[in-house]
């Protein structure tokens, strides 16, 4: 898959998930629509990548924090985690920890 159509593909899968979102966890969303290819929609996977579904906000903020330090090694995940502010990662964290 060329990496325009990996955008595309995690483009659309944002607008799936778009339509239950309010205005206080928006930017969380947006973010998730980008982790959803691996990790499932809503964080449920199905595949190698865990599932980050009502995951507690705290533990999955902090992984998040490690992989970006990178005093947790992972195979993709330090690459992604460099990607987002702090206080991006703490909304997606929060959205998944408040997904029912
Ligand atoms: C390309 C696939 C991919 C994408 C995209 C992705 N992840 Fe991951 N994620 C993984 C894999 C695989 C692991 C297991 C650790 C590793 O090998 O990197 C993981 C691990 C994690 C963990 C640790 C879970 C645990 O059990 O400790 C968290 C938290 C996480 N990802 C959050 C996210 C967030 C948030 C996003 C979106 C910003 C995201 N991931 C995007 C593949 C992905």
């Amino acid at each position: 898959m060329t990496r325009t159509s990996l955008l595309s593909a995690l483009f659309v899968a944002g607008l799936a998930v778009g339509h239950s979102a309010t205005a206080a966890d928006a930017s969380g969303q947006m973010i998730a629509a980008q982790c959803n290819g691996c990790h499932g929609f809503e964080g449920k996977s199905v595949g190698d990548a865990p599932s980050l579904h009502g995951r507690s906000a705290a533990l999955m903020a902090k992984a998040m924090m490690d992989f970006k330090s990178e005093a947790r090694q992972a195979t993709i995940m330090n690459r992604i985690a460099k990607g987002y502010s702090d206080a991006e990662i703490q909304n997606v964290a929060e959205y998944y920890a408040n997904l029912k």
